[in-house]
C-alpha cells in the first residue's frame, strides 16, 4: 500500500476531506494531536478498529481511546458524573482522557471488551478538523508499532507505518509531546497514565484524586493492570535505555557519566542545560531544562527515536522529582529503560 502524506500547513482543507474520506471507507489515518501522533478508524466499526491493532502489531486486549469534536459527545459514548462534567469544563478540549462507564454504541473492539471506554477531545486544529469534516468518533492509540516510542512528528508515523495506512495528515512536531493523562472515573478517580494535565490540577476541580502506583512501579507478578496498557513494555527504542537517578542533579549527571564511560558502545545522554556541562567529551543531546520538565516531555521520544537513527547502542536518561510534568516524564523515561535505574556509587561525590 502506498503511503500518501498531506502537509496540513499547506494543504488543511484536502487533507481534511481525504482523511475523512478515508475513515468513512474504514481506512486508517494518521493524524497529529496536541501529545502525540494518533493513528484514527472510525470508533463504531468494529472492523476498522482492528486495523488499527494489525498496522501497530497491538495486543488484543489493549483498549483505544474515543476522539471527539465537541464536548457533548462524551454523553453519546460514555456515561458522565458530575465528576466528568466538570473536568470536561474546565479541561477540554485538552491532554485528558476520561474512563468513564461505556455506551453500547461502543464496539467491544475499540474497548477491549472492558465495560469502559476512555474519551478525549484533543486540542489541535487539525484533529478537530478531521474528526468534524467525517462525521464520527475517532479511536486512536498513538501512531507508532506497539512497544517503540510514541510518535511526536510525521517522519516518526511514517518510519513506522509506511505502506501499512494509506495516508498521514503532517502537522509538524506535537505541543507535548507525551500522550494524555488517563483518568478512571469508573470509581475513586485514578491517574492511570500521568500527562500534561497533572493530577494536582485534576485535584483542584474534583477533590481527592489517587495516581496508580504503576505510574513509576512495574506491575508485580499476578498483578492485573488497571489499565491494560501499563503491562506492556514501551517506548522502548532498540537502544539500551538506562535512568541515572541520585539526590541532586550533581549527583544524577555523575551517574550518568559513569554509566557512559562505561558503556560497551556508542553512548549518548540525553542531558539538560543544567548538566550538559558535566559531560564535556561524551556524545550528550540536550533536551531542555529540568526547571521546565514540559522541554524534557517534549523532546524524549524524539530524541530516543534519533538516538536509533544513529547507531546509538545505549542511551542515558536523567531522573527528575517526579512532581507535576516530571511524573509524566518519569512514567515514560523509566518504561523506556525498561525500569533500569543506575544509582551513584559511595566515593563519586
Ligand atoms: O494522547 C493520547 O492519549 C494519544 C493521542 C493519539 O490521543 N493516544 C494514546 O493512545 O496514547 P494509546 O492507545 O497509545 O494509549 C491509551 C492508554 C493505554 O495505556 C490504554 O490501556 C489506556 O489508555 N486505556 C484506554 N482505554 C482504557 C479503559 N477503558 N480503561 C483503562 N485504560 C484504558
Ligand atoms: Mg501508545
Amino acid at each position: 500500500m502506498k503511503t500518501e502524506v498531506i502537509a496540513l500547513a499547506k494543504e488543511a482543507e484536502r487533507g481534511a476531506a481525504e482523511g475523512a474520506r478515508v475513515l468513512r471507507e474504514g481506512g486508517l489515518v494518521a493524524f497529529p494531536t496536541e501529545t502525540v501522533y494518533g493513528l484514527g478508524a472510525n470508533a463504531l466499526n468494529g472492523r476498522a478498529v482492528l486495523g488499527i491493532f494489525a498496522a501497530k502489531g497491538r495486543p488484543a486486549d489493549n483498549p483505544l481511546i474515543v476522539h471527539v469534536a465537541h464536548r457533548e459527545a462524551l454523553a453519546e459514548f460514555a456515561c458522565p458524573d458530575e465528576r466528568a462534567k466538570a473536568l470536561i469544563e474546565t479541561f477540554w478540549p485538552g491532554p485528558l482522557t476520561l474512563v468513564l462507564p461505556k455506551k453500547d454504541v461502543v464496539p467491544n473492539e475499540v474497548s477491549a471488551g472492558l465495560p469502559t471506554v476512555g474519551v478525549r477531545m484533543p486540542a489541535h486544529d487539525g484533529a478537530l478538523a478531521l474528526i468534524r469534516r467525517a462525521g464520527l468518533p475517532v479511536a486512536a492509540p498513538s501512531a507508532n508499532t506497539s512497544g517503540r516510542p510514541s510518535p511526536t512528528c510525521a517522519q516518526d508515523v511514517y518510519e513506522d507505518m509506511a505502506g501499512k495506512i494509506p495516508l498521514v495528515l503532517d502537522g509538524g512536531p506535537c505541543l507535548w509531546g507525551v500522550e494524555s493523562t488517563v483518568l478512571s472515573l469508573a470509581g475513586e478517580a485514578t491517574v492511570l497514565r500521568p500527562g500534561a494535565v497533572t493530577p494536582e490540577e485534576i485535584g483542584r476541580v474534583i477533590g481527592k484524586v489517587l495516581v496508580s502506583p504503576a505510574a513509576l512501579a512495574p506491575l508485580k507478578e499476578g498483578e492485573t493492570a488497571a489499565s491494560p496498557g501499563m503491562k506492556y513494555r514501551h517506548y522502548a527504542p532498540k537502544a539500551e535505555v538506562i535512568l541515572a537517578d541520585g539526590p541532586t542533579p550533581e549527583a544524577r549527571a555523575g551517574v550518568a557519566l559513569r554509566l557512559a564511560q562505561n558503556s560497551p558502545g556508542r553512548c549518548r545522554i540525553l542531558a539538560t542545560e543544567e548538566t550538559c556541562g558535566f559531560y564535556g567529551g561524551q556524545d550528550c543531546v540536550i533536551m531542555g531544562s529540568s526547571k521546565r520538565p514540559e522541554t524534557l516531555c517534549a523532546a524524549l521520544f524524539h530524541c530516543l527515536r534519533q538516538a536509533d537513527r544513529d547507531g546509538v547502542a545505549r542511551v542515558v536518561l536523567e531522573a527528575l522529582p517526579p512532581e507535576a510534568l516530571g511524573l509524566a516524564y518519569m512514567n515514560r523515561a523509566l518504561r523506556a529503560a525498561g525500569f533500569r535505574v543506575a544509582l551513584p556509587t559511595a566515593g563519586e561525590f
